[in-house]
């Protein structure tokens, strides 16, 4: 068998909505279609990247709450599904996941349970991507915990790059603490209409700023009707319609990706 070690990318931002989940399911699909071999996690609550990958979860069937919440839980490699697509797995999210932050309270090593969890699977795959909710919750932590790199999406929105500071804030509170091989894989913008004034100017703020300049991708996702289509009809835009702008920036970045040498 072929051994892997995976790259585990946590996709966060504590902003709602900046297309975080988008991210997660197309950038997964292209590496797939590109020949890795590929693990979606859904630690979020609303469970948008399992019904974006066109997963229906059925009540009995594990999910990821079963393996952070349970004590003596399942093996990882029992709730892993397939989706229509080779090479592409999900761990599913159910929305019993959005009560785990209460069950795991006092929970010894409760930031730890994804990261153990999933310590069986990095050998079996090349990319892990971890899908966060829009807080900084328990479930945001556990995933900064189990990752090796960070990608942020980066919509051009008034706020955001305001935002930006607070979750560097965050992550740099996570590797004193908790994780400290946690790497950058960089910024991503999302949501780009270029024709607009606002896109123009955050973009040049993302240049213009030392902290962020050598963290941004080349490749910038531009707004696109057919991403949120795509999400709605249960596949990655990759699939859904490849000659869009969504699948084309969304296969740039992967190739920009997985031409980084690896955290
Ligand atoms: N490039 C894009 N162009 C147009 N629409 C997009 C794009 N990316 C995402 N969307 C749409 O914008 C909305 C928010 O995207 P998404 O769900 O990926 O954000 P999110 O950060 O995961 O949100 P949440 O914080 O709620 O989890 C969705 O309806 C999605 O289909
Ligand atoms: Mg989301």
């Amino acid at each position: 068998m072929v051994q892997h070690k995976a790259r585990a990318i946590a996709v966060a931002n504590e902003k709602g909505g900046v297309g975080k989940t988008a991210t997660v399911i197309n950038l997964a699909a292209a590496f797939s279609q590109a020949d890795q071999s590929v693990l979606v996690v859904d630690m979020d609550p609303q469970a948008n990247a399992t019904k974006g990958l066109g997963v229906a979860l059925d009540d009995n069937a594990l999910s990821v709450y079963d393996l952070i919440v349970d004590n003596g839980s399942p093996p990882a490699a029992g709730a892993v599904v397939p989706t229509a697509w080779d090479r592409l797995h999900l761990i599913p999210a159910h929305v019993d996941l959005s009560g785990a932050e209460v069950e795991l309270v006092d929970a010894e090593g409760r930031e730890n349970r994804l990261k153990e969890a999933l310590a069986p699977l990095f050998d079996a795959y090349d990319f892990i991507l971890l899908d966060t909710p829009p807080s900084l919750s328990l479930l945001t932590v556990n995933v900064f915990t189990c990752a090796t790199e960070v990608l942020v999406p980066c919509q051009t929105h008034p706020y955001a790059y305001g935002a930006l500071a607070e979750l560097f804030d965050t992550i740099d509170a996570v590797r004193e603490e908790i994780n400290p091989d946690l790497a950058m894989c960089g910024i991503v913008p999302t949501i780009v209409d270029l024709r607009t004034r606002v896109a123009k100017v955050i973009l040049g703020q993302l240049k213009g700023d030392a902290r962020y300049r050598d963290l941004l991708f080349n490749t910038a996702i531009r707004s696109n009707a057919t991403i949120a289509e795509s999400v709605d009809a249960g596949k990655p835009v990759v699939f859904y319609r490849r000659s869009s702008y969504g699948a084309k920036d969304y296969k740039a970045l992967a190739e920009e990706i997985m031409a980084m040498t690896g955290a």
